[in-house]
């Protein structure tokens, strides 16, 4: 029995993909593992290249692992996701000890590329595909049999200026409607609580199909299945979010009252250099609607702080943005110029330390916004999903509530995967702490 550990880097996407990789894998007799395992046969990186940093932390990772193959030549070493695509074939003639290099589009090949290398011991490239051919019938290994993430819509054809996804993971190509309800009936009856559709903009599901297909129909369809479970989606674009989306969710008891709406910059000039095709004011009024119509919605974002040409008025406008939204929990990246990208070739770039102190700032003033948000929990009972024993106390449970937040309290193993009352006492920045009340 051969043994593989896949080392996944970056969004859900990828870890997503992980899952699929494993799936295809178990079929032809080779066990999956997320963490290097002692003598593997087997070590597959699955990265992401969103941001430099993680690019480079991945090629130093493909470095160390050289001394795996000096030890065992017979060790099969490769490559998929993100950065695969973007530097394809040229991998294998820069790194020795590589054996393959598979693009986001074609994983669905996974499993016959690993049998080619193990038969005829070649060395294989296959970035070429542009079309994801995954259904309700590819394998997945899951990782979790609580929560689930369900792919619809792979790729992206917005062209934000900052951002390698367009030219790494193609053009949107939509999933098959009835596969998707498919796949989540299966889920559900296997007794699944938590669903998270997946799409680099979800709300453009359906674009590219040409039987009417559309984000909205695709949710209420959804939500029309009957039970208690939770269903999520990441990520939507605000250009696209219609009154109907919102609609929607304030109507159905099943979808969570949480949305990541990646806002970027609160500056309507910087807006239009990232082409976001929105602007501060568009994202205000969406903001209003949603607070509303969804009562107690939480609100994530993503932040990039120092885009070229932000100048100390924009980026005000970015804070003043946190500030007059309070999300619940915001991502703040620093900005990364990426290889084929609008904005890489921007002129007037910001010095890397006023990024530094610019992202060190919104940090800081998020982490306050957060545990201000934490104290609409004080003393309150909530729902909160049971996913697992806390990593640092195994007495403890850790889980979510429908608004993401992470909620960590004293109970029994056998509560994991299911649906709790939780009494909120404490909390720090990120996570809030409880006693549990009962089980449902
Ligand atoms: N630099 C910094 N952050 C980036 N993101 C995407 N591209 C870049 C970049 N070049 C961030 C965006 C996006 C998130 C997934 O990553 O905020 O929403
Ligand atoms: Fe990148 Fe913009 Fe597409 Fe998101 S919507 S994946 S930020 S190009």
């Amino acid at each position: 029995m051969k043994k593989a550990s896949i080392l996944t880097y970056g969004c859900q996407m990828n870890k997503h993909d992980s899952e699929i990789i494993a799936g295809l894998l178990n079929e032809i007799g080779i066990t999956s593992y997320n963490n290097l395992i002692e003598n593997p046969d087997i070590i597959i990186l699955n990265t992401c290249a969103v941001r430099q940093n993680a690019e480079n932390r991945i090629i130093g990772r493909i470095g160390e692992l050289k001394q795996y193959k000096e030890k065992n030549p017979d060790l099969i070493i490769g490559i998929c996701g993100c950065v695969a695509q973007e530097y394809g074939d040229s991998l294998l003639n820069r790194i020795n000890h590589l054996d393959f290099v598979i693009g986001p589009a074609d994983i669905h090949n996974f499993a016959n590329i690993i049998t080619e290398i193990i038969s005829k011991k070649t060395r294989v490239s296959a970035v070429k595909s542009d079309c994801r051919i995954l259904t309700s019938k590819t394998p997945r290994k899951r990782e979790s049999s609580t929560q689930a993430w369900v792919s619809i819509i792979s790729g992206c054809n917005n062209y934000c200026s900052y951002c390698i996804v367009p030219y790494v993971r193609g053009k949107e190509i939509s999933r098959n409607f009835n596969d998707i309800i498919k796949e989540i009936e299966k889920l559900l009856s296997d007794g699944y609580k938590e669903i998270t559709l997946l799409g680099q903009n979800v709300n453009s599901y359906g674009n590219d199909l040409s039987d009417g297909s559309t984000f909205p129909k695709l949710l209420k369809k959804i939500v029309s299945i009957k039970g208690d479970y939770w269903l999520r989606f990441v990520t939507s674009h605000p250009k696209d979010l219609s009154d109907e989306l919102i609609d929607i969710i304030a109507e159905s008891n099943n979808i969570c009252r949480h949305l990541h709406l990646p806002a970027q910059s609160g500056s309507t000039k910087i807006l239009e250099l990232m082409n976001r095709r929105y602007s501060r004011q568009h994202y205000i009024s969406l903001i209003g609607k949603l607070k509303k119509y969804i009562d107690g919605i939480s609100l994530t974002t993503d932040i990039i702080a120092g885009f070229p040409g932000e100048t100390e008025a924009d980026f005000m406008e970015t804070f003043s943005l946190l500030e007059y939204v309070k999300f619940s929990s915001a991502f703040i990246f620093k900005y990364s110029p990426r290889k084929n990208t609008e904005s890489a070739n921007y002129k007037n770039s910001i010095p890397q330390k006023l990024i530094e102190e610019r992202h060190k700032i919104l940090l800081d003033l998020q982490i306050k916004i957060s545990e201000q948000f934490n104290q609409f929990f004080s003393n309150k009972t909530v729902k909160v999903l049971t996913e697992d024993v806390s990593p640092k106390n195994h007495e403890y449970l850790t889980g979510r509530t429908e608004h993401n937040k992470i909620v960590i309290f004293k109970g029994n193993k056998e509560l994991i995967g299911k649906f709790c009352k939780v009494k909120i006492n404490s909390w720090k920045s990120w996570t809030l702490f409880g006693e549990l009340i009962s089980d449902q």
